[in-house]
């Protein structure tokens, strides 16, 4: 019997609205399957909780948070807290500290309407973009000198350690071997003479411990053009911080958009939880009106389901949302359908355990 220990955040907006279908789906494989059983416990960290307290999380909220085998999040930031103050405090808090240096986020065509590209089909937009999630140029380094003087200079230092690159190419080698596919490198070392070359070397370099894995090195520039041109050309993707957030809203533009897209950052060595979570935001703009697409959400649900080790259920719902694409009808209205966030988590509910009875 697998016990797993979920810490729920669900946050603002249209968070909250679809972690709970979410939960159902998590809820429903308990279910279904007799080793598999969850433990859920709800925090109420969010800008509402800032505007009453003062702070995005308790004192001792990392604390709490480190007992658990994962987080499940839904999205934080809402009008009236600044958004660095909800990311920085709560978000990119427990990505650094629980030292989260793996994000995974597929791209994968899930309905051939789903993609604005001209002739591709599933098969050509399907692969996994690993991205780099704890320096880079995201590592908050640099300085701002002179500041208002006509001599004003601001550095924003890009921080590439050998460990932390090291670490990530190598789960990226990794990853491709288990999975018997091709491994992309998008970098820039033509430019950016220190970070990007020394990336590319660590590149070449971890790649001698894997003969067995085919490789490509491309530029970002490249890169971003082949992501719509030629999607087919990628298996698994390895990029920097700033690189892989730019290049996965490429990927969820050419899959269909925010409704959809999803996201783990993964501790891999378990010392700390791992978060899973949709893409998209808060979305105040239609919360409270029951309207917010629950699937990438739903995804979340696959990717920690992966991670438990538990591929048969990621699969399953992988497959479950693949054959809610195609009734329209039963899709929220972003995707041009006409059900709710609650009647579509109810209708996904009942197909997967249709799916689980057929197969038994
Ligand atoms: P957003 O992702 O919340 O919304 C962008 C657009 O996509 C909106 O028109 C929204 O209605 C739509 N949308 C997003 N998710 C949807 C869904 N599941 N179903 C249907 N439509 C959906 O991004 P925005 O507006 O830039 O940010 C709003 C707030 O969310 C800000 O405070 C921002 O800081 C925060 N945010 C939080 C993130 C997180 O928690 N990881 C990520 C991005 C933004
Ligand atoms: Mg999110």
């Amino acid at each position: 019997m697998n016990n797993f220990n979920i810490a729920l955040i669900p946050g603002d907006g249209i968070g909250p609205e679809v972690v709970a279908e979410g939960v159902k789906v998590l809820k429903a494989i308990e279910k279904m399957d007799s080793n598999i059983s969850f433990s859920f416990t709800e925090f109420p960290w969010s800008c509402e909780y800032y505007l009453q307290h003062g702070k995005m999380i308790d004192d001792d909220g990392m604390e709490k948070l480190a007992q658990f085998d994962a987080i499940y999040l839904g999205a934080v930031g809402y009008p009236g807290v600044p958004d660095h103050i909800s990311l920085r405090d709560l978000l990119l808090r427990i990505r650094k500290e629980f030292d989260q240096y793996v994000n995974l986020r597929p791209i994968t065509l899930l309905s051939p309407s789903l993609t604005p590209l001209k002739s591709k089909t599933e098969k050509d937009i399907d692969f996994l973009v690993i991205r780099e999630n704890s320096e880079g140029e995201y590592s908050g380094a640099g300085d701002w000198l002179f500041k208002g003087k006509p001599e004003e200079v601001v550095l924003q230092t890009g921080v590439f350690s050998r460990k932390g690159t090291e670490r990530i190419i190598r789960y990226a080698y990794e990853e491709a071997r288990k999975t018997n596919r091709t491994l992309t490198s998008v970098s820039k070392g033509n430019a950016l003479n220190y970070s990007m070359v020394f990336w590319d070397e660590v590149f070449e370099e971890v790649g001698k411990e894997y003969p067995d894995v085919k490789t490509y090195s491309y530029l970002v520039d490249a890169a971003s053009l082949y992501f719509v041109s030629n999607p087919e050309r990628f298996e698994v993707v390895v990029t920097s911080n700033l690189f892989g957030d730019i290049l996965t809203d490429i990927g969820a533009a050419i899959t269909g958009g925010m409704g959809l897209a999803t996201g783990a950052n993964v501790n891999p060595e378990k010392n700390f939880p791992s978060m899973f979570e949709p893409v998209h935001g808060s979305a105040p703009d239609i919360s409270g009106k029951g309207i917010a697409n629950p699937i990438a959400a739903i995804l979340s649900v696959s990717q920690m389901m992966n991670f438990f080790g538990e591929e048969k259920w990621a699969k399953a719902i992988l497959s479950t949302v693949k054959e809610m694409l195609k009734e329209t009808e039963q899709l929220t209205p972003d995707l041009g359908g006409k059900a709710s966030t609650d009647e579509l988590g109810d209708r996904f509910v009942e197909l997967l355990m249709g799916k689980a009875v057929s197969n038994k």
